[in-house]
């Protein structure tokens, strides 16, 4: 009795620490390779089903947009879902390793769609918030995206600009109430500080750029 409760949880405590060691080596592995955006074309045929064969998502936010965002970020991004650091029951499903086997997999969908160029407009805000949303971006988030919210591979810093308000806006709440445990700390912190006008203000400002 005592001896199986042991072999259980050692078995846990064993199984999480080689899943973190796991999905960290992961990432490294799959930002240091070589990426082929050929190959990456045929792994996309699972992702244009909802995103779309441009990366271009579905303007009322239940989709993001994902052409053109920069590789080594959709890497974190896809490998975030596949440990479950962020948590979308779709995404899950498809960068598991039934559907990505390797970071070479991974790398390869990555540098195909950050070489998407979209087609579908972004859906825009309301105009309502606006001047507060832009005006809040400025103060608090243009220090490290720029102005436009543009992305950088080199820092691995997310494209935000086009990005559908409604996807935005809900990526900002859902990490103000703590449901995106991968968004770093600043975030959440900053994101608790805004008021519901200046999250969807700011999410209508990035998608009206280019
Ligand atoms: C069944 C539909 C579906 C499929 C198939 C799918 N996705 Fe997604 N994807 C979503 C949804 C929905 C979200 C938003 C999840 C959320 O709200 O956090 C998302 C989010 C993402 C994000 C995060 C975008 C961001 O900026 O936050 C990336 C990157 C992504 N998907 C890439 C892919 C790739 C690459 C594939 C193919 C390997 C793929 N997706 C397949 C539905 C799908
Ligand atoms: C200290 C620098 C810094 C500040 C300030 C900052 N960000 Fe970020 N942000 C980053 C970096 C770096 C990343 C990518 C890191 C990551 O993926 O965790 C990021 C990622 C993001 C993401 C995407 C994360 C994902 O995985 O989809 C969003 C959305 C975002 N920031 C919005 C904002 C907004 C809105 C503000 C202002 C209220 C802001 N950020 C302020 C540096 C910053």
């Amino acid at each position: 009795m005592v001896l199986s409760a042991l072999a259980a949880v050692s078995g846990t405590v064993v199984v999480s620490a080689a899943a973190r060691g796991g999905s960290g080596a992961e990432l490294a592995a799959a930002l240091a390779t070589a990426a082929d955006a050929a190959r990456g074309a045929e792994l996309y045929r699972n992702c244009a089903a909802c995103h779309g064969v441009d990366g271009g998502g579905v303007a009322d936010g239940s989709i993001p947009a994902i052409a053109g965002q920069p590789q080594p970020v959709l890497v974190k991004q896809l490998i975030d879902f596949r440990r479950g650091a962020r948590l979308d029951i779709r995404m899950e499903h498809f960068a598991d390793r039934r559907h990505l086997e390797s970071p070479q997999d991974i790398a390869d969908v990555a540098a195909y769609t950050a070489a998407l160029r979209r087609t579908t407009p972004a859906g825009i805000g309301s105009g309502a918030e606006l001047a507060t949303g832009s005006r809040a971006w400025l103060d608090s988030c243009s220090g490290c995206h720029g102005a436009t919210g543009q992305g950088d591979a080199a820092r691995k810093l997310p494209r935000l600009a086009g990005q559908h308000a409604g996807y935005l806006e809900r990526q900002l709440l859902d990490t103000a109430d703590g449901r995106r445990s991968s968004m770093t700390a600043i975030h959440r912190k900053t994101f608790k500080r805004l008021s519901p006008e200046q999250i969807a203000g700011i999410a209508d400002y990035l998608s009206r750029q280019q």
